[in-house]
């Protein structure tokens, strides 16, 4: 016979308030790990609102992120709410001032029908039984919300479990912070990248427009600057080098005669050759250059090397210092054989431009004397490459005209040239097999 004396055992209150409170720090510290994981934004507010729903046994909820932008609160994650529940939910400027003034706590659904969103959602919060909205502040700012639905026991919310969905809030509400900056930092890199792009497109008009502004002044060699910047550009390409740098070699061709605009005009249009005195005027042009250079902050090359430099030769025997070969910036020898070959290759007043195959020789001749050879070599690669339909580029043949680059035997004159030229520096080294 059943003893109706048996008393069930009691339950200790304390040693169930204990449980639950252990049962709520583990899903708060679980909730605080998982928030600083780094995982997808998405993954760690699906995460942390199964963790929520699992640690108070809530039967439904969803997370959603404000956009200060839009003034809406854009679902994130949701479990139960029904596929009806709207993804987007507009917040009017009094409902945010109401949120905020209240901070990170829960509001019942019930109790909260002045609110104008209460109002505006009221059916959609019925429907998907939504009991408890809790608005994620943080620092006086509006970051999210939290929809939970009613828990399975069908208790009430207790203040307990309100003052546990806060601490698990602050949580959720520092993961949409986190990714808040990231996305802020985001926009922040992106408008600096444009910014930097519209500079660096500003620097490259300035410098067309200085390059075609010295070629104004020389009426003979119209078109120098430009065209050594290009030809300094081909070099670098053909060098290997990257996009900016050969960026900068271009530029460091389109300004190396930026010293001539202050030489007087008939000195450098002159149709003869001109005096000693003459001569040094002109000379001075590259320190002019380097004068007029020197203050600007250039962003790719060391412009201002290039233009003091550029009629140095690796023999010591150019101006205006003398320099040997080492001591001379990579730059400036570069840019001396893009202006050696456009001296030669156009039109003087006193001379006519060169053919093609004396000026291949006098190049190949001069490698090791004036010229770095792996820049005349690498000026070479890039010509033949050009003849042989290698490079989808045909600058070569602007710059120099169809007739020129079809003189008969330039291309194998080039590629026995190349050959015969012994690699100096791994740089170089090439097979054309
Ligand atoms: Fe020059
Ligand atoms: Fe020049």
């Amino acid at each position: 016979m059943k003893d109706l004396n048996y008393k069930q055992p009691r339950i200790n209150p304390l040693a169930a308030e204990r449980g639950k409170l252990i049962h709520t720090f583990g899903a708060l510290a679980e909730l605080g790990q998982e928030v600083s994981n780094r995982q997808g934004f998405h993954e760690t507010i699906r995460t942390s609102l199964h963790l929520i729903l699992g640690s108070l046994a809530i039967m439904r909820g969803g997370v959603a992120r404000f956009s200060r932008f839009s003034h809406e609160l854009n679902m994130v994650a949701g479990r139960g709410l029904g596929d009806n529940f709207p993804l987007s939910l507009a917040l009017c400027y009094e409902d945010e001032r109401q949120f905020l003034a209240a901070g990170l706590y829960p509001i019942e659904n019930s109790q909260a029908k002045a609110l104008p969103f209460f109002q505006v959602y009221d059916r959609s919060l019925e429907i998907s039984r939504v009991e408890l909205v809790l608005p994620l502040i943080m620092r006086g700012e509006l970051l999210g919300a939290v929809f939970l639905g009613e828990k399975a026991s069908g208790d009430r919310y207790t203040s307990h479990d309100k003052d546990v969905l806060c601490a698990m809030g602050r949580h959720i509400g520092v993961a949409i912070a986190q990714r808040n900056m990231l996305a802020e930092l985001e926009r922040k890199a992106e408008e600096n990248h444009d910014l930097y792009e519209n500079l660096k497109t500003t620097y490259k008009d300035t410098v067309r427009a200085f390059a075609a502004a010295i070629d104004r002044k020389d009426k003979y060699t119209e078109g120098h600057s430009v065209r050594v910047g290009k030809y300094a550009e081909a070099i670098a390409s053909e060098l290997g080098w990257n996009a900016e740098e050969i960026e900068g070699a271009a530029v460091a061709g389109y300004l190396h005669d930026v010293g001539k605009i202050t030489v007087e005009r008939k000195i450098i249009n002159a149709p003869y050759r001109i005096n000693a005195k003459e001569s040094s005027e002109l000379n001075k042009h590259p320190g002019v250059g380097f004068e007029i250079l020197q203050p600007i902050h250039h962003p790719y090359a060391d412009v201002p090397l290039a233009a003091k430099y550029h009629h140095e030769r690796i023999d010591g025997r150019g101006y205006p210092d003398g320099l040997y070969d080492t001591d001379i910036p990579y730059i400036a020898k570069l840019v001396n054989v893009a202006d050696s070959f456009d001296a030669m290759t156009t039109d003087r007043p006193y001379k006519r431009r060169r053919p093609a195959n004396e000026v291949i020789d006098d190049m190949k001749r001069n490698a090791g004397k004036q010229f770095a050879p792996e820049l005349v070599t690498a000026f070479f690669r890039g010509m033949l490459r050009e003849l042989n339909g290698e490079s989808p580029e045909r600058r070569f043949r602007k710059l120099l005209g169809r007739e020129y680059m079809e003189t008969e035997g330039l291309s194998a004159m080039l590629q026995t040239t190349l050959n015969e030229m012994a690699p100096t520096s791994p740089l170089t080294y090439v097979s054309f097999d």
